[in-house]
């Protein structure tokens, strides 16, 4: 999809669809709701006063053919109540018109941001819904593709906009937006397809142009650092573990050149089938999404990458698929991680947290000074959570304090969830330094116990996306399937 700025107005933009969000209360006198119908000689108020077109937020109602326009449909979006209203709300209502116009087989749309955002931020943000809304996991259908991708986009604004300003804001929300759509792509894909190795060629396929470094440490380099953890995750499968590191080239990572880098680490289990540990069958293909953190640690060096100088950043992906076999991991087998820590492995399930804590301790020795690690890691957060917020844990109170005022604008909401040292106790372990589980209450929070013995004194941020790397039951303005959850977060903390 082409996203372009449109100097002119609703009048003047030509276009199969123009899309209007209106808030509740606001079309009244003297409001642009009031200018609009004017326009187009009475229908807009004629479908409000009938009930048809209602202010709530994303209901939509689509004219065809309306006077006074030089597009061939208008469609009116329900934007709720202003107060309630933000920047992740406006990618949505952008997200809506796109979705909108490809169910009406519009291959051009408009798209007005509404007066009071600011303007280089509101055209970031509507450009990042539009690419959201305009994606659709069809690769694997041969037939009966039910929509087309809406091809050109104009973005203007309701108030005065300068050209160069939008053009630069809508620049940067498409390379947010490809590189979410990138992320949910290799979510979607199934594991047959995304083993770590996949996953390695398509991240230096991606990165390499984008001027991101890749280094691959293959099964013998883990073996020689003593990566056993990740080395014992993937003993069950025949595809051969990874571990992926990511560097932004010299010049897009000098920001803060005398900082010590911030390190980015991902879970990218490619498939959880729980190993020995097996899981129960049902909802077990969800399970191929298991790498979302590990794409969205992808996704977000991409985007960094492309937008320039970034606070210096590396990215470390551990990948693996967890199977039984006849040479798995059994429950009750210890291993010796990297940082030296020995773990007995009760449950094989709780194989995220063994992986992390490698990839963990190995990012403080490439001089990371600050962590964020994000992964799928509890079915217990889902339980605590839902699909609402993800959770969020750590030791970097000013860094979480930062995430949570930036949901706001990323649309991807945290939860803090406490710490307190004893949690951990249900780790203790009679035979080892700790177990990979405690009991099942509080499974977020002992999970996030667990790689806190890894990270020991650098500061750090978990965040659990488990239950938001996939929607299963799609939205007005976003196809079902995977999120790309975290990459917008990540990318608005250091870009
Ligand atoms: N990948 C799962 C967590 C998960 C569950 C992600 C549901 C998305 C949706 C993780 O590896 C796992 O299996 N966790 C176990 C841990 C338990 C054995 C302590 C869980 O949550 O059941
Ligand atoms: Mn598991
Ligand atoms: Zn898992």
């Amino acid at each position: 999809m082409q996203i372009q700025f449109h100097p002119g107005s609703d009048h003047d933009a030509v276009c199969d669809l123009l899309a209007v969000p209106v808030f509740e209360g606001e079309t009244g006198a003297g409001s642009a709701f009031e200018a609009l119908d004017r326009a187009t000689g009475g229908i807009a108020g004629t479908v409000l006063a009938s009930g048809e077109f209602k202010t709530e937020l994303h209901k939509t109602c689509l004219i065809h053919r309306p006077q006074g326009l030089q597009a061939r449909a208008l469609l009116l979006i329900g934007a709720g109540r202003r107060q309630e209203s933000n920047p992740a709300r406006l990618r949505e209502l952008a997200g809506t018109a796109v979705r909108r116009a490809r169910s009406a087989a519009c291959r051009s749309a408009a798209f007005r941001i509404p007066a009071g955002f600011p303007h280089g931020e509101a055209f970031r943000v509507a450009a990042e819904g539009a690419l959201y809304a305009d994606f659709e996991p069809d690769s694997y259908k041969t037939r009966d593709r039910p929509t087309h991708d809406v091809e050109s986009l104009l973005l203007y604004a309701e108030d005065k906009a300068d050209a160069r300003a939008a053009g630069e804001a809508i620049a940067r929300g498409t390379v947010i937006g490809e590189a979410v759509n990138f992320a949910r792509s290799l979510v979607n894909e199934p594991a047959n397809v995304l083993t770590p190795a996949e996953f390695v060629r398509r991240a230096i396929a991606a990165g390499t142009p984008a001027g991101l470094e890749a280094e691959v440490l293959e099964r013998a380099d883990l073996e020689r650092l003593g990566m056993n953890a990740i080395l014992a995750v993937s003993r069950g499968s025949d595809e051969p573990p990874k571990l992926l590191i990511l560097r932004l080239g010299a010049a897009r990572n000098d920001a803060g050149k005398d900082a010590p880098p911030c390190a980015l680490v991902g879970k990218g289990v490619t498939f959880d089938s729980g190993g020995i540990s097996i899981k129960p069958s049902e909802k077990m293909e969800e399970m191929k999404a298991d790498m979302a953190g590990g794409a969205a640690v992808l996704g977000a060096m991409l985007a960094l990458a492309r937008l320039g100088p970034a606070r210096p950043v590396i990215g470390v992906i551990p990948l693996v698929e967890n199977l039984p076999s006849g040479k798995a991991t059994k429950p009750g087998d210890i291993v010796k991680t990297y940082l030296g820590k020995t773990v007995e492995i009760i449950n094989t399930d709780a194989e995220g947290r063994l992986i992390l804590a490698d990839a963990l301790a190995y990012a403080r020795t490439l001089g990371a000074g600050r962590l964020i690690d994000i992964a799928t890691l509890t079915g217990a957060c889902v339980i605590a959570l839902g699909n609402v917020n993800a959770g969020m844990m750590g030791t970097d109170q000013e860094t979480m304090d930062l995430l949570r005022r930036n949901c706001a604008v990323t649309g991807e909401r945290l939860w803090q969830l406490p710490l307190d040292s004893e949690y951990r106790k249900a780790l203790d372990s009679d035979i080892a330094d700790m177990k990979n589980v405690g009991q099942r209450w509080g499974g977020a929070i002992v999970a996030a116990k667990f790689l806190q013995e890894f990270v020991e004194e650098t500061p750090w941020v978990h965040l659990d996306i488990a239950g938001m790397d996939l929607d299963t039951e799609g939205k007005p303005y976003a196809a079902k399937g995977a999120t790309g959850f975290g990459v917008r977060t990540l990318v608005q903390l250091l870009a």
